[in-house]
């Protein structure tokens, strides 16, 4: 496993593969990596000759109140964990170098920001489309993997790749959850033992609001009705929100058709969860 801490060793690993006629899959992440992350490498792995992994706690993604200065991380482990699923190569940038003094860029997907966690969290895809744009334009992958979990950052970074015609295929793969569903989350160790038996909370009330969905139900405030009842009935649960929404736009319609976003966030005592389901309206109806 190579690691590589500068950009224009990146670069330079980068063209030096894509020269040998290497097809490069690209897993950003924040470090602290769980099975979530480890899928994404998997599949990475599966679909590519060099499989780079970039691990970098981004500041400007992190509000002032934000857990930025105590986001959990442990490099030596994300190497031997990354390594064994098939990672070549780790790239961990040194802020100074992804934000030189006098950076002044930003790439901002409008309107899809300042939906759903946008709307809590001011400037965070700001933060997150300038960092990933960078590192694309460091690492020059053929593929970007991403977690389906953090389903809004997708949706704006596929956006951000088709609006700004860039040249790379964007995979958003499958949600990986512990035995009792929740969401595997590098955040999940934040939660005490018992926050930690009622966060599955979440992912109870997306699932209610996909069952009225799929037993016909169009209107998006009564689906938000159910899944906020399911919520209510926990004590430790704090909701940020919790939508249903159009895929494409992340807009609530007055009735919903096909296939909607359901997602939520979720506070558990200081810990911001969130997660999503994508269901279909009368998919349980004959
Ligand atoms: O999903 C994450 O971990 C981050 O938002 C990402 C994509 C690595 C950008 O910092």
């Amino acid at each position: 496993l190579r690691t590589i801490k500068s950009l224009s060793g990146m670069r330079g690993a980068s063209e030096e593969a894509r020269g040998r006629g290497s097809r490069i899959g690209f897993v950003p992440t924040m470090g602290f990596l769980h099975e979530g992350h480890l899928s994404l490498i998997d599949r990475a792995a599966g679909e590519n000759d060099l499989t780079v992994v970039s691990i970098f706690v981004n500041p400007l993604q992190f509000g002032p109140s934000e857990d930025f200065r105590s986001y959990p991380s442990d490099l030596k482990r994300d190497k031997v964990l990354a390594r064994d699923r098939g990672c070549d190569l780790v790239f961990v940038p040194a802020a100074e170098s992804l934000y030189p003094p006098g950076f002044r860029s930003a790439v901002r997907v409008k309107e899809l920001e300042n939906k759903l966690c946008g709307k809590t969290r001011p400037g965070h895809f700001e933060g997150v489309c300038t960092v990933v744009m960078k590192l694309l334009n460091v690492v020059s992958p053929h593929a970007l993997y991403l977690g389906q979990k953090d389903a809004q950052q997708a949706i704006i970074l596929k956006r951000m790749v088709k609006d700004m015609a860039m040249d790379v295929s964007v995979k958003a793969c499958p949600i990986v959850r512990e035995p009792d569903g929740l969401a595997m989350s590098s955040r999940n160790v934040y939660l005490t033992k018992q926050q930690r038996e009622q966060a599955p909370v979440l992912r109870q009330a997306l699932l209610a609001g996909a069952r009225s969905l799929s037993q016909g139900e169009t209107d998006p405030v009564r689906v938000r009705k159910v899944m906020r009842a399911v919520l209510r009935g926990k004590q430790g649960a704090r909701l940020d929100y919790i939508e249903a929404v159009d895929p494409e736009n992340l807009e609530r319609p007055r009735r919903m058709s096909g296939r909607v976003l359901l997602a939520g966030a979720v506070w558990f005592g200081r810990t911001r969860l969130i997660d999503n389901i994508m269901a279909k309206v009368g998919a349980g109806r004959r």
